[in-house]
C-alpha cells in the first residue's frame, strides 16, 4: 500500500489553486478536475495534506473505479476492493455517497449495497459473520457517475474548512477554505498593509494572518485519519514538526472592520482561538468612510449580497458608497472583492480589471479585481 490516489474535492472555481498547494507540498501526479484535485501520495502524506491544505474541503483515499450499470455489478465491484488492507477487524464503516447520471440512482439503496460488499468482504477475511464495528471511524464514500462507481476513504472528518477556531451561530459567514482562496488571489504576501473593511466574523483577516505566518491551518484540529493503522502515528508528529518549522515570526499590518460591535466581538474571539490575536487587529468602523494614508495596501473583502443580510437596493447604496472610499484611496491599493450582486460594477463605479467565477456554497459569485491604478494607466500608455 506505499501507492495511493488521494482526490480533494474543492470549492469550484478553486482547483487550479488546490493544485498549486499540493505541488507545493511535493505531491506528484497532481491533476485539477471540475471540483476537485487528484494526486499520488504515500500514507505518510494523508497527514501533511490534512494539517496544511487552505483550499481543499477533504482528503479521500480513492480504492478504486470499475462500470457499476446495476446493483450486482456495484456488490461484485466493491467486494473485489483489498478492504481488509484499509479497515481492521472492529473498524466502524459508515456508507454515504451520491448518483449522478446513472442507471442507479436511488441513493440509499447503493449505500446498502456499497455496505453489504463491504462487509461480505471483511467477513470472510476475517472470519467474522457478525463484525462489531467498535473501533476508529473509516468513513466510506461512493460516487456513481455516468454508470463508474468510485470507491473512497473519507481521511478527515469533519470538513478542512473547520480549522476549529470560529465560532458557531455567525450570520453568513464565508467559508474558510473560500478566504484563504480570495487572500491567494490577492497575492498578499504579508508584506503590504491588508485590511477587510466588512469583515464580519473575521474569516479573511484571519486566514490573511495564517498565510502571512505560514502557519499550516490544521495544527488545532484533529482528523479521521489519526486513529488509522495503515498511517503510521510517527508520520502525524513529523508532519506537525515539518509544519511548525515553515512557520515565520514577523509584524503584519492586518486589520479588519466592521459596523456591528456584534461581529467585531465575535472576530476578536476567533483570532484569539487562531492563536493570530497578536497580528489582527479588530475595529468597528463604518466601510463608507475606509481611509488610508499608506501609499499601498491590499483590500480583500466579502461585502453583504442583498441576499442574505439586506436588501438587493441598500447593497447598492453600500458598493456606490465604498466605490467612493475606494477610489480616494492612494493608487497603490488594490482591491479583492467577492459579490453575487449582477450590478456591482455597475454601482461601484468601475468595472473589474479581471474577474474570477467563484462559488461560496452554491451561490455563484465573481471575485472583482482591481490593480494599482498606477499600473493600470502604465499598461494602457
Ligand atoms: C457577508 S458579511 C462578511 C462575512 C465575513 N467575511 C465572515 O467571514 O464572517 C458582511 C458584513 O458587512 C458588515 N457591514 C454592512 N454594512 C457595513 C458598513 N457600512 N461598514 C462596515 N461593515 C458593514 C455586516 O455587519 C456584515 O458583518
Amino acid at each position: 500500500m506505499e501507492h495511493l490516489e488521494l482526490a480533494i474535492p474543492t470549492l469550484f472555481g478553486l482547483e487550479g489553486l488546490c493544485a498549486d498547494e499540493l505541488r507545493r507540498l511535493g505531491l506528484s501526479d497532481v491533476r485539477a478536475e471540475n471540483g476537485r484535485v487528484l494526486c499520488a501520495a504515500r500514507p505518510a502524506d494523508i497527514p501533511r495534506v490534512n494539517l496544511n491544505l487552505r483550499t481543499g474541503e477533504r482528503a479521500l483515499v480513492l480504492l478504486g473505479s470499475f462500470p457499476a450499470g446495476d446493483f450486482d455489478a456495484l456488490f461484485e465491484g466493491v467486494r473485489a476492493l483489498p478492504w481488509e488492507d484499509f479497515l481492521p477487524r472492529d473498524a466502524a464503516f459508515p456508507v454515504k455517497g451520491h448518483c449522478l447520471n446513472s442507471a442507479l440512482h436511488a441513493v440509499p439503496a447503493c449505500q446498502s449495497i456499497v455496505k453489504k460488499a463491504v462487509a461480505a468482504r471483511l467477513g470472510a477475511k476475517y472470519g467474522l459473520e457478525q463484525l462489531p464495528e467498535t473501533g476508529s471511524l473509516y468513513q466510506i464514500q461512493f460516487a456513481i457517475m455516468k454508470d463508474t462507481a468510485s470507491l473512497y476513504l473519507d481521511t478527515t472528518g469533519a470538513g478542512l474548512h473547520k480549522r476549529g477556531y470560529r465560532a458557531v451561530g455567525v450570520v453568513a459567514p464565508l467559508r474558510e477554505t473560500l478566504a484563504a482562496a480570495m487572500v491567494m488571489l490577492s497575492k498578499y504576501r504579508g508584506r503590504d498593509p491588508f485590511c477587510d473593511p466588512f469583515c464580519g466574523s473575521g474569516t479573511i483577516a484571519i486566514e490573511a494572518a495564517l498565510i502571512a505566518k505560514n502557519r499550516a491551518p490544521g495544527l488545532d484540529r484533529s482528523f479521521s485519519a489519526q486513529k488509522w493503522g495503515f498511517v503510521p502515528a510517527s508520520a502525524w508528529m513529523e508532519a506537525a514538526d515539518e509544519a511548525m518549522d515553515k512557520e515565520f515570526d514577523g509584524e503584519y499590518d492586518i486589520w479588519g472592520g466592521d459596523i456591528d460591535p456584534k461581529a467585531v466581538a465575535i472576530a476578536r474571539s476567533n483570532a484569539e482561538k487562531a492563536g493570530v490575536e497578536d497580528l489582527v487587529r479588530f475595529e468597528v468602523a463604518d466601510a463608507l468612510s475606509f481611509h488610508r494614508e499608506a501609499p499601498y495596501g491590499k483590500i480583500v473583502t466579502n461585502p453583504p449580497y442583498g441576499e442574505r443580510i439586506m436588501e438587493k437596493k441598500e447593497a447598492e447604496d453600500l458598493y456606490r458608497g465604498f466605490g467612493k472610499a475606494f477610489r480616494s484611496l492612494p493608487d497603490g491599493w488594490t482591491l479583492s472583492l467577492l459579490s453575487s450582486h449582477t450590478e456591482f460594477e455597475r454601482t461601484f463605479g468601475r468595472n473589474a480589471d479581471r474577474k474570477r467565477k467563484l462559488y461560496n456554497g452554491m451561490l455563484k459569485c465573481d471575485l472583482f479585481l482591481y490593480g494599482k491604478r498606477g499600473a493600470q494607466h502604465e499598461k494602457k500608455r
